[in-house]
């Protein structure tokens, strides 16, 4: 007992150590996008973290007032900041002047992490929010905070939106050399698509031109200083991405391939895909091998198909992991983790996709010029797997945050059946065995999304019309929309886990006789529903075959015991209608290729 406890301590505290987030941020500047807004997407993966939607209310503050800052990643209480006159209304990861900002962890150099200070990368988002009213102020805020209170976190890339600009900044500390951080901002020019994904993205980067490039004094010369760049080396050839974090296999195959995923979609270059596939294999890993930061989008990208795009899992690419033997008989791109594992000398990865069980949220910030920022700023918001989310909106000028997805209401070791974060992983852990069933679920979830970006349309032009005379009066009715539609959403979901788990109980497929169906007169149980096997495909049986020779293999029989095998198979499957040749069957066949 006492070792298993101590056991259970040592891997609590690894936990601990090893909890940074593994995320994701799909990125579409404003010419790139359908409705001329700036798009990104972003989804929080880390298996610790618990999907709420915070909330930082406007407020006015005294002159000598501090803040409180506890690292978002282990919850350690870091210290205090001086707090500023008036801080704005923060609803999760927007602000009400339509700013969003977002992040993916590099990490990066083994010797630059750790710095002394008060400022992690999550409170350096909110404070930032809390401050800034556009990009370009978040970029100074940015590097006021860590300046003045030094950085405590890992390489960093952030998306930094507000309804014009996007930018991406990268940043990482400076260890035990000195306090604070280095860091580059790009601006993604306008009709350009980016992204990132735990791997920094910012190779070269102009020096003299600030209207598309900022970055700290020292970005080269502190490179210089601790022996990663060789001063004699024109400054133009200057890499951040090469110098603090070179790319490596995991970079390329589990890292930029999530951002490539997104852009041989997206590009107007067909041949990007291509292009890059022995990269993303990991099977050419160089710096002049690497995707560009940003490229020309084909087409124009709604928010609506952002969410598409963050539920993807490389299907129909090199990357496809749902027909070998690890997707299992349903044909699953996931597998159970850890996502190295080893046998004997060598090796080896499972894929890792976009969308992704261990997510804790995840959002689309779509951020739109033409209306009132309050009310032009929009987060789509999900919690836990983005394949599954449905998201619902929040306009940047909300102030409360519905029951359903607000802290307090449940947390990582308490189920809440009220909960948006529980309703999720409920039927998300119902599809990941049952593949099968997931399209008809990401479907729905987008006929949804459709429903609700109509409904915005009016409401809207009643929040406008509003706005004008009484600013307070339209940020209340869409608060009040935005959260009751949110909780509906939940009341939805479990709906639908409802509904799946009468389908597909127990390994069959269970539908209705029809409207003569008998009901045993309403007693006994009452309605007799049609319940059909599942069964797995023909190369399913093959493997099963393959694997165990003769051990389940009937013997050949004739005549009377052949009769009499057949009414003992009928009798061991009472209750299950005949098989059908297409049905439902014929729908795993379709998938498991
Ligand atoms: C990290 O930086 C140190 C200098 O602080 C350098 O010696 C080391 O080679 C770097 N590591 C990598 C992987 O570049
Ligand atoms: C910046 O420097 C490059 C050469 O390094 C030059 O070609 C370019 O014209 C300069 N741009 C500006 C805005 O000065
Ligand atoms: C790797 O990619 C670079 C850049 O595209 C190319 O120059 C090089 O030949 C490639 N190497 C191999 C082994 O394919």
């Amino acid at each position: 007992m006492s070792s298993g406890t101590s056991l259970f301590a040592a891997l609590g505290l690894l936990g601990l150590l090893r909890c940074v987030r593994s995320c994701t941020n799909l990125i579409v500047s404003k010419g790139a996008s359908a409705d001329g807004s700036t798009l990104f997407s972003y989804t929080a993966d880390s298996g610790s973290l618990y999907g709420t939607l915070g909330h930082l209310p406007a407020g006015q503050h005294k002159p000598d007032e501090k803040r409180q800052i506890w690292d978002w990643d282990s919850g350690k209480y870091l210290g205090e900041i001086d707090e500023v006159p008036y801080t704005y209304n923060v609803i999760g990861n927007l602000n009400e002047h339509g700013l969003a900002i977002g992040e993916t962890t590099f990490g990066g150099n083994e010797t630059l992490g750790g710095g002394e200070g008060v400022m992690d990368y999550g409170n350096l988002i909110w404070v930032t929010l809390q401050r800034s009213k556009t990009a370009r102020e978040a970029i100074l805020t940015f590097d006021k905070l860590v300046s003045e209170y030094g950085y405590v976190s890992d390489g960093e890339s952030f998306t930094i939106a507000d309804p014009n600009e996007v930018w991406v900044l990268e940043m990482i500390g400076k260890g035990k050399f000195e306090k604070g951080a280095i860091w580059v901002a790009v601006r993604i020019p306008d009709g350009h698509v980016s992204g990132h994904a735990n791997q920094a993205r910012i190779q070269k980067f102009p020096l003299n031109d600030s209207s598309v490039c900022v970055y700290s004094d020292d970005v080269i010369s502190f490179a210089e200083k601790i022996g990663l760049w060789d001063s004699s080396r024109k400054k133009e050839d200057f890499s951040f991405a090469d110098t603090y974090d070179p790319i490596t296999f995991a970079g390329a195959r589990l890292s930029d391939a999530r951002v490539w995923s997104f852009l041989s979609r997206v590009a107007a270059d067909r041949s990007f895909e291509k292009t890059y596939e022995s990269y993303v294999l990991g099977h050419n890993v160089s710096a002049a091998a690497r995707m560009p930061l940003s490229v020309e989008a084909g087409a124009k990208i709604s928010a609506l198909d952002l969410m598409s795009y963050m539920r993807n899992h490389y299907e129909g690419t090199v990357l496809d992991s749902r027909s070998d033997v690890g997707a299992g008989p349903s044909g699953s791109p996931f597998r159970a983790r850890p996502l190295e594992w080893h046998l004997g000398a060598d090796a080896y990865v499972h894929e890792r996709s976009v969308g992704t069980p261990q997510a804790g949220w995840n959002f689309i910030a779509q951020l739109r010029s033409w209306l009132p920022p309050a009310i032009g700023g929009l987060l789509w918001f999900g919690v836990d797997d983005a394949s599954f989310s449905v998201h619902a909106p929040f306009h940047g000028g909300t102030t409360r945050v519905p029951h359903s997805y607000a802290d307090g209401n449940g947390d990582a070791l308490t189920f809440s059946r009220d909960s948006a974060f529980w309703a999720f992983n409920t039927v998300a852990n119902f599809l990941y065995p049952r593949w099968f069933a997931a399209a008809g679920v990401v479907q729905q979830a987008g006929e949804a999304e459709e429903h609700f970006a109509r409904a915005l349309e009016l409401e809207e032009l009643v929040a406008v019309a509003k706005y004008r005379k009484d600013p307070a009066a339209a940020l209340e009715y869409l608060t009040a929309a935005d959260g009751a539609r949110a909780d509906k959403i939940v009341q939805e979901e479990w709906a639908l886990f409802g509904q799946l788990m009468v389908t597909f109980r127990d390994g069959f497929h269970i539908s209705s006789l029809g409207p003569q169906a008998p009901d045993h007169g309403g007693r006994q149980g009452g309605i007799v529903p049609k319940v059909e096997e599942v069964g797995y495909s023909n190369r399913w049986y093959e493997r099963i075959a393959q694997d165990t020779g003769d051990h389940y293999k009937v013997p050949k029989t004739s005549g009377q015991v052949q009769a009499l095998e057949q009414t003992k198979l009928r009798t061991l499957s009472r209750g299950i209608a005949a098989r059908d040749a297409k049905s439902p069957a014929g729908l795993h066949l379709e998938l498991v290729v």
